[in-house]
């Protein structure tokens, strides 16, 4: 259980302190001061008189990306899987055009067609399903996962895009089943048209709560209908924003409290960036267009996603925009640059293709920042935000391994950018390794065009974590300052986020050349894992924060506003940084102990401080790992009560330890 102990500061609350203070020491909720007696293995010497770096209030934020299902199947709420048929096996041999759908009754036949009947040019396959009598003929989509997962009372809203060969109209059907066919709503009963295309809505609510629901939909015959775009919402979306992300997933990333959101990868953005721009979608273009992820979904096209899977847009950067707004993140996207790398490594030779790419990273800042009277400004007002989104900083190009085709292109697009729009950082990279010959190259060429901010990714194992804790520290402070875009220690286990943990204490001491950092990847829905580990994970029901998460929120909530120089008997095992809250004046000591033995440390901190000091600490044992049903790494938050200029305190065997230190009082 987490739980605060309210914090006291006079003697004579103290005096009520002291039966408040025994009940706690029961709970455990409260550290007691060590003996004097026992002499400490660790010294940690706070300099609070001199001024550390500052540390920007959006240091540590989040890489989005579109890959274990983060999107469709994930955070994007759709409920509905391959909603326009357009799933084929070039986005992943498994697929056909009626994946995730299943005959519902017989009495009728259904079949993809891609003809002059189609919904428009983006959306070409759509759904021929002819009901041969009264008795009606249907299909059921079986969601993600085991199903879709439902809340009895929840409200779900229900569209369909159709038409019928019928004149007179058409009846058609929604409801919900579990497998068996047992209703798990009222039926939705709607009337198809035979005026072309329109979209029909209504709402189903569910009258039992399940994780293996089906959405059925039966028209009566005799009938030949077109349907389109068949889609399940959850009601409840975060902010409840139509076209919205899954409530819990979005909660559990805004209570990160992210300073930026980096999207939409990763590989996925420059991957198939050489392929022909127009290449059309039923030659599965993967090259991700932001263009194409913009405007009424029934008109976004699909993508053949790099990890695997058909990706909808149905979360695209007009939804990016709003959560990153909805979260209080900066946000972040990433332009390809025309140099793949991820297996890749092609350079783009084509000069169109190039500036059409220039030209479309332009018109994002537009759709960004531009006034509503702009073309792509006007865009975003009529997706319903005629306010700015207040684009400052993006992205060009992702662990590029060729460094010399990267920079040639990524300068090009950089003087675009400045010459229209000189207060957008634009961010280039440094390869996919933490050194090497194509890091090198990538600083070397980075330094020389004074490019302002590189993008550093690596995922290393614990032991490089901890042994390289200063690596930050002889960084050329007049060079380019550093966006660390993707880090991980490679497993979701308890001693991989300790070493990370002891590892961002040196991102935080060096705040001044290390701008911005985010753990990668966020997000991973168990049945369909390509990347692991990650910080969140989820199934169709349920979502839960690995130990990394647990740390991330940890850091995330309580950066602090400037490092408070600090010196302390390191080894690789224990590692600190002392930042200070501005707003509270708290010193904010942040000691990980990797190690296996607890570190009894006598802290200087230099100055006096209020005895009771508020602690937050994660601790366990090093191979734990949280998991849908036990959370054994979570924070546990107590009061220490024996603070002073000079204490003695015991960091317990692997743990994190966050300890704020309040001024004294006069
Ligand atoms: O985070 C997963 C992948 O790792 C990203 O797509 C890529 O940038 C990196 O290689």
């Amino acid at each position: 259980m987490t739980r605060a102990l309210p914090l006291r500061g006079t003697a004579r609350r103290r005096r009520g302190r002291r039966s408040a203070l025994a009940i706690a020491l029961a709970a455990g909720l409260v550290i007691a001061p060590q003996a004097a007696a026992q002499a400490a293995d660790h010294q940690i010497t706070v300099h609070p008189d001199r001024d550390g770096p500052a540390i920007a209030d959006n240091m540590y934020g989040v890489f989005y990306e579109d890959i274990n299902r983060a999107a469709d199947g994930g955070l994007y709420a759709e409920l509905v899987q391959n909603r326009s048929f357009e799933y084929a096996p070039v986005d992943n041999p498994d697929y056909a055009p009626l994946t995730a759908w299943q005959p519902a009754s017989s009495g009728g036949s259904a079949e993809v067609v891609d003809d002059a009947g189609r919904l428009n040019e983006r959306n070409r396959n759509y759904l021929r399903l002819t009901a041969d009598g009264p008795r009606g003929y249907g299909i059921a989509n079986t969601g993600y996962n085991t199903g879709f997962s439902l809340r009895e009372g929840a409200e779900y809203d229900f569209s369909v895009w159709a038409r019928t060969d019928q004149p007179a109209g058409t009846p058609l059907t929604a409801v919900l089943r579990d497998p068996s066919g047992a209703p798990l709503s009222r039926p939705l009963e709607l009337a198809v048209r035979a005026d072309g295309w329109a979209k029909y809505t209504g709402t189903l609510t569910a009258t039992k709560t399940s994780t293996r629901g089906r959405l059925e939909v039966s028209a009566t015959g005799p009938a030949t209908l077109g349907l389109d775009m068949i889609s399940l919402f959850p009601r409840d979306t975060f902010k409840d924003r139509p076209n919205g992300l899954r409530q819990d997933l979005a909660e559990k990333i805004a209570a990160l409290n992210p300073g930026f959101l980096r999207f939409p990868g990763g590989c996925l953005v420059n991957t198939g960036s050489h392929e022909a721009y127009e290449a059309p979608n039923w030659e599965r273009k993967r090259s991700y267009q932001w263009k194409d992820t913009i405007g009424p979904v029934e008109q976004r096209a699909t993508n053949a996603n790099f990890w695997g899977y058909n990706q909808s847009y149905g979360l695209g950067y007009f939804e990016y925009f709003q959560f990153a707004e909805d979260v209080g993140a900066m946000p972040l996207p990433v332009v390809p640059a025309l140099v793949t790398g991820c297996g890749e490594n092609q350079a783009t030779d084509d000069p169109q293709l190039l500036r059409r790419h220039i030209q479309d990273t332009l018109d994002l800042i537009e759709f960004a920042n531009g006034p509503v009277t702009s073309t792509w400004g006007a865009k975003r007002a009529e997706m319903g935000h005629p306010e700015p989104f207040g684009l400052t900083h993006l992205a060009v190009g992702n662990e590029e391994n060729l460094p010399d085709e990267f920079m040639e292109r990524f300068a090009q697009f950089r003087d675009a950018v400045e010459a229209e729009h000189p207060d957008i950082t634009v961010i280039s990279n440094s390869g996919p390794d933490d050194s090497g010959q194509v890091f090198d190259r990538a600083w070397e060429l980075n330094r020389q065009h004074g490019v302002e901010m590189v993008d550093e990714h690596y995922y290393n194992d614990p032991a490089w974590f901890l042994a390289n804790n200063h690596r930050y520290d002889g960084y050329d402070r007049n060079g380019p300052q550093v966006f660390l875009g993707e880090y991980a220690s490679e497993d979701n286990k308890f001693r991989n986020s300790l070493a990370e943990a002891a590892y961002m204490t040196g991102l935080e001491r060096n705040a001044d050349v290390v701008k911005l950092a985010s753990y990668a990847p966020l997000l991973s829905n168990v049945d369909y894992v390509q990347w692991s580990p990650d910080m969140i994970w989820f199934d169709n029901a349920r979502s839960w924060g690995s130990t990394s998460y647990a740390t991330q929120k940890l850091f995330m909530n309580n950066v602090g506003d400037r490092v408070v120089p600090s010196t302390a008997t390191e080894d690789e095992t224990l590692r600190q940084v002392v930042t200070r809250d501005e707003a509270t004046g708290e010193l904010i000591v942040k000691v990980v102990n990797a190690g296996s033995a607890p570190a009894r440390t006598h802290l200087d901190v230099g100055t006096e401080v209020d005895p009771v000091a508020r602690v937050t600490t994660l601790r366990g044992d090093p191979e734990a790992e949280n998991t849908a049903t036990q959370r054994p790494i979570r924070p546990v938050e107590s009061t220490f009560e024996g603070a002073a200029a000079e204490f003695d305190h015991t960091f317990p065997a692997h743990s994190i330890t966050f300890m704020r230190l309040r001024p004294a009082q006069s």
